[in-house]
């Protein structure tokens, strides 16, 4: 059976604080009435509690778009989770390709990341993905199984409950290609094979995983239809109120008609 789909919107370092209170107060009118979808906004660091206070009462939850492994301490320029928690965020984006890429995390580091998120019961986003060049080199899957299992490590069946999982290949992230529905779905599935094999079917099938890579309006659907497609990780297009809300009303129609079919 389908999940309800989750769609997180990450706005990267875009955004002054009070222009991200304008446009979550856009977006949330964009997106009203939120239904059979759940809807999660990361905005930079800095936003999050002015954002926090626009999002009271309403089924958007907030996320953020790192966090660093330790609870605190003499840790200059990191975020810790319980100043998350603080300003009610209840997701936290790790392990992103740009994180990867231009801050040199690597999936040891993650890992830590993604133990400390679980104890102060943030949920992780954990990413993983593939270059062009491991792509082309056929080493996708490889590449992807080693970021799981490293990132997820020595977690107990307990905690992957917790745990969203979300595929970008780094070679869609801002470039306007996107993986195509196919291609998507290829790996997700061996995702949720690899995920089934290590915590057991039962708990395997339950892990959100989303796509992320240029997910737009236009291509939003069709990913979403795939069986083993939960969301999206959305990037650029989330910085636009109602761009995002219409992906938003995408995925609610892949999952409203894959319920009644
Ligand atoms: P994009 O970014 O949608 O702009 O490709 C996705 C992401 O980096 O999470």
């Amino acid at each position: 059976m389908k999940k309800k789909p989750l769609i997180a919107g990450n706005w990267k370092m875009y955004k002054t604080a009070s222009e991200a209170v304008t446009l979550v107060q856009t977006l949330k009118a964009a997106v009203h009435p939120v239904m059979n979808v759940e809807i999660v906004i990361c905005p930079p660091f800095i936003a999050l509690s002015e954002v926090s206070k626009v999002l009271t009462d309403t089924p958007i939850e907030l996320g953020a778009q790192n966090m660093y492994s330790a609870p605190e301490g003499a840790f200059t320029g990191e975020i810790s989770p319980m100043m998350l928690k603080d300003v009610r965020c209840r997701f936290v984006i790790l392990g992103h390709s740009e994180r990867r890429q231009y801050f040199k995390e690597d999936n040891i580091l993650i890992h830590e990341k993604v133990k400390t998120a679980l104890k102060y019961s943030l949920v992780p986003i954990v990413c993983v993905g593939e270059t062009l060049e491991e792509r082309e080199g056929k080493a996708h899957f490889d590449v992807v199984k080693t970021q799981l299992d490293e990132c997820l490590g020595n977690l107990e069946k307990d905690d992957i409950a917790k745990v969203v999982i979300a595929y970008e290949p780094v070679w869609a992230i801002g470039t306007g290609k996107t993986a195509t529905p196919d291609q998507a779905e290829q790996m997700h599935s061996y995702i949720r094979r690899l995920l089934n094999e290590r915590f057991g079917k039962e708990l395997g099938v339950k892990v959100p995983i989303l796509y992320g890579g240029s997910v737009k309006p236009d291509n939003a659907r069709s990913l979403m239809e795939k069986p083993n497609i939960d969301g999206a990780l959305v990037g650029g297009a989330s910085l636009k109120a109602e761009t995002f809300a219409q992906i938003v009303r995408e995925a609610r129609m892949a999952y409203e008609s894959g319920v009644n079919a």
